[in-house]
């Protein structure tokens, strides 16, 4: 299987998923895009040999399916099998979601369907739960709400912020994705159950 995976920043868990496609595993990393020419993972990605492709989002402002278009185009050349979305911070319309049904992944750190969007340490927080962490799902057309296949928690300590918490989360993210792409690229949806 050929995976592309899709980034905005840093790509912390890309470079973890690239690490983990060696060997006897069944899928093999083809391009890491961004939405972000600047972004730092796009030069982690080159460093492992793996072929990037960037496309700034501003330019389509307005005109979310002619950027899907453009990023269609530019997966083409790579042929991908599964889009792995990892950090990437852009809305993807139905259009897009529709096309890759049952074929993109996400990794969203909360346990779904807790804390859909954004600020989802501060949030548990706020509300005083005493367990937190990530969960890796199927995309669909609505936002962080697709089939689960894997999550992981850890314990929300009582000196936590959202620093300390969304750090112990992120190691977690990058044990939980690696086990999850690996089961998905053989065909197998039973999820992945991770406890720190
Ligand atoms: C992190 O907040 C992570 O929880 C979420 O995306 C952000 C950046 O991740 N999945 P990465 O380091 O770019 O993989």
């Amino acid at each position: 299987r050929r995976v592309a995976v899709f980034i905005s920043g840093g790509g912390s868990n890309m470079v973890k998923l690239l690490e983990s496609m060696t060997g006897d595993h069944p899928a093999r990393p083809c391009v890491v895009f961004s939405n972000n020419p600047d972004a730092g993972g796009l030069v982690r990605a080159r460093e492992l040999g793996v072929p990037t492709e960037a496309l700034p989002h501003q330019p389509f402002a307005g005109d979310r399916p002619s950027f899907e278009a453009a990023i269609s185009t530019a997966l083409a050349r790579h042929a991908p099998d599964i889009i792995c979305l990892a950090g990437f911070m852009r809305k993807l319309t139905a259009g897009f979601t529709d096309a890759w049904a049952g074929k993109m992944l996400n990794i969203h750190p909360s346990l779904l369907p807790k804390y859909k969007g954004l600020h989802t340490h501060s949030r548990a927080l706020e509300a005083g739960d005493t367990e937190h962490g990530c969960t890796v799902h199927e995309v669909t057309a609505r936002l962080d709400d697709g089939p689960v296949l894997g999550q992981a928690v850890v314990p929300v300590l009582p000196e936590d912020t959202p620093d300390t918490l969304a750090a112990r989360v992120l190691t977690q993210e990058h044990r939980l994705y690696p086990a999850v792409l690996r089961r998905f690229a053989a065909g197998d949806r039973t999820p992945v159950y991770l406890r720190t």
